[in-house]
């Protein structure tokens, strides 16, 4: 009644300690313009596809699933003016996704003509629940329509101009039993016979998360350790976010031998949406280890990602949310300050102010009212600080001390967040009046 159940991978292989830690980034592919674009309430038009993609390749990403071509006419339009617009950088590839089924394969290839490059994206539902409520197929059906697939991508790309790679995707392998995804994907993967100079990408999707974190990790070392041609083979993760553990599903995922990852800017994505991949580049920053992505300006990529897929990045989004630099209790904004002065003589290498878990500079945020924030929860650190940062005025203990409670009941009695400004007429009414 209340579990759905979800599929353990052997015992033996429960360990997903091939790695201890991240120690560099993965191969990123942003699914922005297919998995999240196809999530809207209103999908990106010609034109808004257009800037996203420019603001993909802006970022660094190396890898981008354009869309589904041969699902829509905007989505064919769209891939054909990247290629015939040449709007492609030679160190970018694109990637297109396509279903098991001859028609939608061929003209999947007829909308890349033109195409110097490509990841040709296969996929097939593989899970228990869909074998048995969607396509009522047995296990060698399943079988059979990827193993359909597999061959005619491999014919029209020996007939098309381009360099190409391919991907499977057993989709809805967080719920397939991982001894049948292992035996797809090696079934996939002797009909494709991966070299070390094109090797074949297998990407496990989590299409609804329904396990914890470790179980699906557990599930990509299965899949890592027993694969055909591992050599030749980048495992990829595509973790949702039904269960809100996208993110730890793709970090654990990297520590059980995945190398690639694909997910989309804040989440967006099917449902409760895709891997937030902002989250997971900023978690990796965070323990010194270069994501290889220029997230420098997060405010600019916030308001470019607003306005063109109409969703809202939330005020408690990890790192890009507006209030996640924002103190507004006393103890936290006196530790925060304490911190910041500290910081400015010891010079330290490494930073370390309380509760802020990186520098909001290093993402472009703003220290002065961005990180202390004033209401009637606000302590005399925080405000003393602002005073201090804002217009020079360094007060001495006791004043500080007596100003902070007057600010506090201003902040009270009006019910309202107090800006610098404000904060400076109370102190001009408060001390210089008098004077
Ligand atoms: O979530 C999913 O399984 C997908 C596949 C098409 C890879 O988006
Ligand atoms: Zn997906």
């Amino acid at each position: 009644k209340y579990a759905r159940g979800y599929f353990m991978p052997p015992a033996q292989s429960l360990k997903w300690t091939q790695k201890e830690y991240i120690s560099e980034a993965p191969i990123w592919c942003s699914v922005d313009l297919r998995d999240g674009n196809q999530a809207l309430i209103v999908p990106m038009n010609l034109e808004e596809k257009l800037e996203y993609f420019k603001l993909l390749v802006a970022i660094g990403f190396k890898e981008i699933e354009v869309g589904f071509p041969a699902a829509s006419e905007t989505e064919f339009t769209f891939l054909r003016t990247l290629i015939e617009q040449n709007l492609i950088p030679d160190d970018v590839t694109i990637q297109v996704l396509t279903q098991s089924r001859e028609h939608i394969i061929r003209k999947t290839f007829e909308s890349l003509r033109g195409a110097k490059k490509a990841v040709v994206h296969l996929y097939n539902s593989t899970s228990v629940a869909q074998r048995e409520q969607v396509f009522r197929k047995s296990k060698e059906e399943i079988i059979d329509i990827a193993l359909t697939g597999a061959k005619l991508l491999k014919e029209c790309a020996e007939e098309t101009e381009g360099n190409f790679q391919f991907q499977y995707s057993p989709e809805s392998f967080s719920g397939t039993e991982v001894e049948f995804a292992l035996e797809i994907c090696n079934a996939v993967l002797d009909v494709w016979q991966p070299t070390a100079a094109n090797p074949v990408i297998i990407n496990l999707p989590a299409t609804v998360s329904m396990s914890m974190p470790h179980v699906y990790a557990s599930q990509i070392e299965y899949m890592s350790d027993n694969m055909k041609h591992r050599e030749n083979v980048i495992i990829s993760l595509h973790p949702h976010n039904d269960r809100g553990t996208g993110v730890a599903d793709a970090e654990l995922g990297m520590l059980a031998g995945a190398q690639r990852v694909e997910g989309t800017l804040f989440g967006n994505g099917e449902r409760t949406g895709n891997v937030d991949i902002v989250t997971l580049a900023l978690n990796m920053y965070s323990h010194g280890v270069n994501p290889n992505l220029n997230l420098e300006n997060i405010p600019y990529i916030i308001s470019v990602y607003e306005r063109l897929t109409k969703m809202r990045v939330s005020e408690r989004h990890p790192y890009g949310g507006e209030l996640v630099f924002t103190a507004f209790s006393g103890s936290h904004q006196d530790a925060i300050a304490k911190g910041m002065k500290w910081r400015e003589e010891k010079e330290p290498k490494h930073w370390s102010v309380p509760y802020l878990l990186i520098d909001p500079k290093d993402i472009g945020r703003e220290y002065e009212g961005d990180i202390i924030r004033i209401n009637s929860q606000s302590g005399k650190g925080g405000i003393g600080y602002i005073l201090q940062q804002k217009y020079g005025l360094d007060l001495p203990a006791k004043m500080r001390e007596h100003f902070g409670y007057c600010v506090k009941n201003v902040s009270d009695h009006q019910q309202k967040e107090l800006a610098p400004d404000e904060i400076y007429d109370i102190f001009a009414k408060e001390y210089v009046n008098i004077k």
